[in-house]
């Protein structure tokens, strides 16, 4: 994880690069740096925690004055978050300074080595190991930079996105990508280097988003140089041209990015419609189903690789797909799935499911699937990520930057997009009519609509916030389409607020986790109407004779639950497949208004980070 940015031109470097550290802290916040060139001398600060901190420390421990540098904010790998174990790196020489996102795996081997050879070590991580190599190979070799550079990661085993500064030649900055993003964003004599182009939104629309194994040195007044890593071959820079905008990066009003991503939701599902549902002329279009669907039509079965709440949208559309589209699906953990050997043939199509699309575990499936000659589609949110420029094709979720590290509006889109693609697939399968198929569209088209009433819960689900507060435990419970939810929701309240949480089937409870229910446990219950209702308001009533507490997740103007639940939250009427859309969003407001009453950090919870790209 980790984020980086480097700044390189005309204007002064320190504001840009704090605060586009500021805008990837969703990529890691345990401890932040940054070095900056002026002219004469390379200055560098360094602190645990926050890059608020950082600006603090900063401001009083080195003139922040250049229009060169490099800052860092990171999520520990090697190493406990502390002052000296964050980036950037000197070398020994105090010539070279380096920030790395990834994992350098040998690093004990080569830093053994170096210590033979005289180096020392002030920090534990991999990534002072890796600058004193370079600068070892330019002493051996005589060589420069980007050479040193170049041959230096042809030793290291790991996955990096990398930029190196070295003050004898103050003109440029050597940057280098193998399994984490790298952007450059290229302005008017001037270059932005970050994690993603989220740094750099307000001063340029044109990025080169580098690919795998490969390296640029970026150089005042010269063009951007790519080359392949390994065999230095010089690639075509491809200047692409974003569509993200400033606003779309920023809180505009909400008291957290969570919040107001919750209340995107209804337009984020808007948009991710755009162009595909057409309710009027009763069609779906995706270009990446069209183009392939024999290969859908063939699949023996699809599998679903992805984590955390991925998974959770994964397991939303196994019940999706095999309603609607009558066709077998597993879902699997991307990260058990990579090592376990698993069946997959040529006939499997696999659907890798990511916001991020950077995700490591999730990235390792696509390609141990690929090399089974399975046919492999992405459903990722984020543009021209890694996962989306693996897999074979694919369909974007257009729900824009999701940045509070807790998954929302990424869950509903993905849910949307791949409700979309069964809908499709049945009707072309012919699994469903074409009358049911177009109820299906107006009903889905309603969803947006619908969300927008969910959330008017808002205020009733704030009051019950403050009741359940103090709760050491929860528990989630939903069935069919709506068990992922309850799965989901569990993870949201557990991630922010730190309450320990358990989602599991209604009909599960019985097996076990009834044994936990007395009057301090409060048990969320999603009891819509169309979904096993019967059977779910029993286990209602087994709850309530253990004197747990209910909170009923329902369909509007249900009376039944309303009688036996202490407290109900309606959701507007919808089919019951695409009801998890809708039952979501109480589950999402519930955990993010605990996490803040409890004084949490809701956007940036302890030892998460949005982009998961170690293993
Ligand atoms: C939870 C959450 C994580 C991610 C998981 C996968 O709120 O955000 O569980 O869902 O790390 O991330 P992506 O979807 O980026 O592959």
């Amino acid at each position: 994880m980790c984020g980086i940015v480097g700044y390189i031109g005309h204007r002064q470097a320190y504001p840009i690069i704090i605060e586009g550290l500021k805008r990837l802290e969703y990529r890691g916040y345990d401890s932040a740096g940054i070095a900056l060139y002026d002219g004469n001398s390379l200055n560098l600060s360094k602190t645990k925690g926050k890059v608020s901190d950082l600006e603090a420390r900063s401001h009083a421990e080195m003139p922040i004055d250049g229009s060169i540098g490099i800052g860092h904010t990171r999520w520990a790998t090697h190493g406990v978050p502390n002052d000296v174990n964050a980036h950037p790196h000197y070398s020994n020489s105090g010539n070279l300074v380096i920030i790395h996102n990834g994992i350098i795996e040998n690093y004990d081997a080569i830093k053994k080595e170096l210590i033979n050879r005289g180096y020392t070590f002030q920090s534990d991580t991999d990534t002072e190991v890796l600058v004193n190599l370079i600068e070892e190979i330019q002493k051996q070799e005589g060589a420069k930079l980007g050479k040193a550079v170049q041959i230096a990661l042809n030793q290291v085993v790991g996955a990096y996105a990398i930029a190196v500064f070295d003050k004898n030649k103050p003109n440029e900055i050597v940057i280098a990508r193998l399994g984490s993003p790298l952007a450059v964003g290229v302005g008017e004599n001037e270059f932005f280097i970050a994690s993603d182009a989220s740094p750099f939104i307000e001063y340029t629309k044109n990025a080169i988003y580098l690919e795998d194994e490969e390296m640029a040195i970026i150089r005042l007044g010269k063009e951007v140089k790519i080359r392949k890593i390994k065999d230095d071959s010089l690639v075509d820079p491809y200047v692409q041209e974003l569509q993200m905008n400033l606003e779309q990066i920023e809180k505009s009003g909400y008291d957290h990015f969570m919040l107001k991503e919750i209340y995107e939701q209804p337009r984020a599902i808007l948009d991710t419609f755009r162009g595909r549902l057409l309710s009027k002329e009763a069609i779906i279009k995706m270009a990446g189903v069209e183009d392939n669907m024999k290969k859908f039509l063939n699949a023996d079965r699809i599998i679903i690789v992805a984590c955390g709440t991925s998974w959770h949208a994964g397991l939303v559309a196994e019940y999706i797909f095999e309603d609607l589209a009558r066709i077998p699906v597993e879902v699997e953990y991307a990260s058990e799935f990579r090592y376990r050997n698993p069946v997959i043939t040529e006939n499997d199509v696999v659907i890798a499911i990511s916001q991020s699309g950077e995700t490591a575990d999730t990235l390792a499936a696509i390609k141990l699937a690929k090399s089974k000659g399975a046919f492999v589609f992405g459903v990722c949110n984020v543009v021209g990520s890694s996962i989306a420029r693996e897999t074979d094709a694919g369909a974007y979720t257009h729900a824009g930057p999701e940045i509070g590290v807790a998954s929302t509006k990424a869950f509903t889109t993905q849910i949307t997009v791949l409700s979309l693609m069964a809908l499709r697939l049945a009707r072309a399968k012919g699994t469903i009519s074409s009358s049911d198929f177009r109820r299906y569209l107006i009903e889905l088209e309603l969803i947006p609509n619908k969300v927008e009433k969910a959330l008017q819960s808002d205020n009733y689900v704030k009051e019950i916030s403050n009741i359940y507060k103090d709760s050491r435990n929860f528990l989630y419970l939903g069935r069919g389409f709506n068990f992922p939810v309850a799965l989901e929701g569990a993870l949201k309240l557990k991630e922010i607020s730190y309450i320990h949480a358990e989602g599991y089937p209604a009909a599960e409870m019985k097996h076990g986790p009834i044994a936990l229910i007395d009057e301090q446990m409060p048990v969320v219950v999603i009891a819509t109407k169309k979904g096993h209702y019967e059977k779910v308001v029993s286990n209602i009533q087994e709850i309530k004779s253990r004197k747990g507490k209910i909170i009923g997740i329902v369909t509007e103007g249900d009376v039944h639950v309303k009688e036996l639940a202490d407290h109900v939250i309606e959701v507007p009427e919808t089919e019951e497949t695409f009801s998890p859309l809708l039952t979501t969003i109480p589950l999402q407001l519930l955990s993010y208004h605990i996490a803040v009453m409890l004084g949490k950090n809701v956007d940036q919870p302890r030892n998460l980070a949005k982009s998961v790209t170690v293993e």
